[in-house]
């Protein structure tokens, strides 16, 4: 089967940075289902691992967490799918990536595909999903419904994570929903996601929230330059609120949190994979959830460009984009 991988960690505009090859068809075992990836999603992630993990020298590392695709084959103790069905997914940290045309996965990580959007539309979603209803209702524990007297403010609202949670929060709960963009393109991008307001993080935001006049900021999601913003989040939040994290500042000093008696929580969508938790089906259930709401038409996909086939040369592409920092949204590869 054809794979995109790497041997060497190396910035992407080196030719070798992610190189085509081929390699064998993986078997099925245990719960694994093997699904024939249609279509793969960039993250943030993809790019970090990329410049840190090699495998033993000789091997291919084979980078890709987000998929759309169609089952081939199962496992023998495999309950919940069957080939044919078309399903997506976020896969997990520890095992080879979706960048090949077969792949393993775990059954209890992987939802039914959504009917109404394509493999392309549906291979946007699963990552950042899982860590936006995760952060909000797992870790910030929100409850869903009406009635919230609090704002929520999404640091990054443009980005993958900011691009869900802004419809989770608004489609599924009373938050006011405050999101933070900087640039024109990223600013209609939040509003039309459904933002009440948006906030821009390269000027003091307190002073713009404060004449927002909106309900407390008793919860904040910082979901990129945690570093940068933490002491002004400190100054924002609301006595007794929570912050909520998920991206890789190289220090916190939470002290300053005491005197708002205020909680940190930390958010990795690959927690309960990686631990393979009790609970790990749950993220078969928030999968579930999300495509029931997007064939609803109560959410809507994240896609904003795709950059052609599966292969190095445009996955090389994608990782440059998402390395600027500037995206909106999701980018997408699909076929091979
Ligand atoms: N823990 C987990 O499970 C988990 C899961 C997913 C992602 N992550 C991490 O979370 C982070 C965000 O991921 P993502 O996929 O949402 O990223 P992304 O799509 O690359 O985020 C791009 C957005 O970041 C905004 N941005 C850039 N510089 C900023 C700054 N100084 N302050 C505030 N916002 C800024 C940009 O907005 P403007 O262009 O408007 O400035 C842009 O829309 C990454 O570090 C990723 O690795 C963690």
């Amino acid at each position: 089967m054809k794979a995109v991988g790497y041997q060497k960690s190396l910035p992407i505009e080196n030719p070798n940075s992610l190189i085509d090859f081929e390699t064998e068809k993986p078997e099925p075992r245990g719960r694994d289902i093997r699904v024939a990836v249609k279509a793969v999603s960039v993250n943030p992630v993809d790019t970090k691992v990329r410049k840190r993990a090699e495998h033993p020298a000789g091997e291919y590392k084979i980078l890709g967490y987000d998929a759309a695709g169609i089952v081939d084959a199962v496992g023998p103790d495999v309950t919940q799918f069957e080939p044919g069905d078309e399903v997506f997914y976020a896969g997990a940290i520890t095992r080879q990536g979706t960048n090949a045309e077969f792949h393993l996965v775990d059954e209890r990580i992987v939802g039914a595909k959504p009917k109404t959007l394509s493999f392309a539309e549906t291979a946007a979603l699963p990552l950042t999903s899982l860590t936006a209803w995760e952060l909000l209702f797992d870790r910030l524990g929100v409850e869903q419904g009406r009635g919230e007297e609090r704002s929520l403010l999404i640091i990054g609202g443009a980005g993958g994570v900011g691009s869900v949670l802004i419809q989770l929060a608004r489609k599924l709960t009373g938050l006011t929903v405050l999101a933070t963009a900087s640039r024109p393109e990223s600013i209609e991008w939040c509003l039309d996601l459904g933002a009440h307001h948006v906030v821009d993080h390269s000027k003091p935001m307190k002073e713009q929230i404060e004449k927002l006049k909106v309900p407390p900021v008793a919860l904040i999601t910082s979901l990129t330059a945690t570093d940068k913003h933490f002491p002004a989040l400190v100054d924002i939040l609301a006595p007794q609120g929570a912050i909520g994290l998920i991206d890789d500042p190289a220090s916190l000093d939470a002290l300053p949190l005491k005197s708002k008696a205020a909680s940190l929580h930390w958010e990795l969508m690959f927690t309960r994979s990686t631990f393979q938790t009790p609970d790990m089906i749950r993220q078969h259930d928030i999968l579930e959830s999300v495509s029931a709401l997007i064939d609803k038409k109560d959410l809507k996909t994240t896609l904003d460009r795709v950059f052609g086939k599966i292969d190095a040369a445009n996955l090389k592409r994608a990782h440059a984009a998402i390395e600027s920092g500037r995206s909106t949204g999701k980018i997408v590869l699909e076929g091979w």
